[in-house]
C-alpha cells in the first residue's frame, strides 16, 4: 500500500473519534464512520463532519475501506465482526481492534471472510471531554503480518510507537494499564473520601488540593522511579504513625482495605525501615472484623 489507505471506524466512542482525527490529521482519508443499529448517530455524525466522513449505521454498511477499525466495547467485539461480515468483500481488506485485553483472533469471522487482521492497543486512556493525540503513545501490536504492517504504519504516521506483544501476554499487560489509569483513578476516588472524612468540604476540594503533590510525585517517578520517588511513613519506618492510619481508617473500611493492600505491597517491593514491625502493624486485625469476630462469640454464647 504505497498510497494511504482508506480507513473506516467502527463505534465513534471515546477511542474511535481520538484514532480517527489523529489519522485524519495524518492525511488518511476516513471513508465512513459506523454506529451500531440500536445506537445513536449523533456523536458518529459529529465525528463524521469532522474528519470529512460519512456516518453509516452497521446493518446498511457497504464498507469501501481499506482497513477497518473496530473501536467497540471488548464485551461487543466478536459479535461486531460477526455482524460485519456482510458490509464488505474482506479480501484483501484490513481489519483491526484497539483492545488491549483480546487477541487479534477476537476477529476471526473476518478473517475468515478474506481480512488479514491485527490488534493494536494504545497504552493510553481517552475519555470523552479531553481530546488527547497520539503522539508518543506505545501501541502493543500483534497478528497477521499485512494487518501488523499496515498498523505499525499508521502508528508511525500519528507520531505513535509501535511494538510487539504476544498474544499469551495480553491480559497481564492490559492488567499493567489498569494498574497505570483506571485503578489509579480509583485509588484517588478513594483519598477523595478520606479527605472528606478529615474535613475536607468536596471531591472537588480535595482535587485541588492533592493536585500539587500528584504532580509532583508523577514527576518524581518519571526522574528518579519507584524506589526514590518514595516518601512518607513506611519509607522512614514510622510505625506508630501507620498505626494511627489505620486506627483512623477504621471509619472507611474498603480505604482501609486498599491502605493496607498497597502498603502490604510497597513491603514487598519498595525500600522500607523497620519491615518486620510495619508487617505485624498491617497484619493487626481490622475495627470491622474485631467487631464481627466479637458478634461472633457472642451469638456462639
Ligand atoms: N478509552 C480508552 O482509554 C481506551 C484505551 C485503549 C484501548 N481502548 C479500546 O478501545 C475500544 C473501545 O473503547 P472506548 O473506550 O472507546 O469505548 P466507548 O467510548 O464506550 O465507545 C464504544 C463505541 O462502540 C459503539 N458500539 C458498541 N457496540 C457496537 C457494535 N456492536 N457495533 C458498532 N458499534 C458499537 C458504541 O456505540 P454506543 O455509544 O451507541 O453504545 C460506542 O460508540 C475497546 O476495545 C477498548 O479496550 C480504549
Amino acid at each position: 500500500m504505497a498510497a494511504k489507505p482508506r480507513i473506516a471506524i467502527v463505534g465513534a466512542g471515546n477511542l474511535g473519534s481520538a484514532l480517527a482525527r489523529a489519522l485524519h490529521g495524518a492525511s488518511y482519508p476516513i471513508s465512513e464512520i459506523v454506529y451500531r443499529n440500536a445506537g445513536s448517530p449523533q456523536r458518529a455524525r459529529r465525528l463524521a463532519a469532522e474528519v470529512g466522513s460519512a456516518a453509516v449505521r452497521l446493518s446498511q454498511a457497504r464498507v469501501v475501506a481499506d482497513v477497518v477499525w473496530l473501536c467497540v466495547p471488548d464485551s461487543n467485539l466478536a459479535l461486531c465482526a460477526r455482524q460485519l461480515t456482510k458490509a464488505a468483500d474482506w479480501r484483501g481488506k484490513i481489519a483491526l481492534h484497539p483492545s488491549g485485553a483480546l487477541p487479534s483472533d477476537e476477529l476471526q469471522p473476518l478473517r475468515r471472510c478474506g481480512a488479514a487482521v491485527a490488534a493494536a492497543h494504545p497504552l493510553m486512556t481517552f475519555v470523552r471531554h479531553s481530546s488527547r493525540s497520539l503522539a508518543g503513545v506505545p501501541f502493543a501490536i500483534e497478528g497477521d503480518s499485512p494487518a501488523v504492517r499496515a498498523a505499525r504504519r499508521m502508528v508511525r504516521d500519528v507520531g505513535a510507537e509501535a511494538f510487539s506483544i504476544r498474544p499469551r501476554d495480553k491480559a497481564l499487560y492490559h492488567a499493567w494499564g489498569a494498574f497505570a489509569s483506571p485503578l489509579l483513578i480509583a485509588l484517588l476516588a478513594t483519598a477523595e473520601r478520606v479527605a472528606m472524612a478529615a474535613g475536607v468540604r468536596s471531591p472537588a476540594a480535595a482535587r485541588k488540593r492533592m493536585l500539587p503533590i500528584l504532580e509532583q510525585t508523577l514527576r518524581n517517578y518519571g526522574a528518579f522511579g519507584s524506589a526514590d520517588a518514595f516518601s512518607g511513613p513506611l519509607v522512614r519506618g514510622d510505625v506508630a504513625t501507620v498505626r494511627r492510619h489505620l486506627q483512623a481508617l477504621g471509619k472507611l473500611p474498603r480505604a482501609r482495605a486498599a491502605y493496607i493492600a498497597l502498603a502490604q505491597s510497597a513491603l514487598a517491593t519498595l525500600p522500607v525501615r523497620h519491615r518486620h514491625e510495619l508487617e505485624e502493624a498491617l497484619k493487626s486485625i481490622s475495627p470491622s472484623s474485631r467487631r464481627a469476630r466479637q458478634d461472633s462469640i457472642l451469638s456462639k454464647m
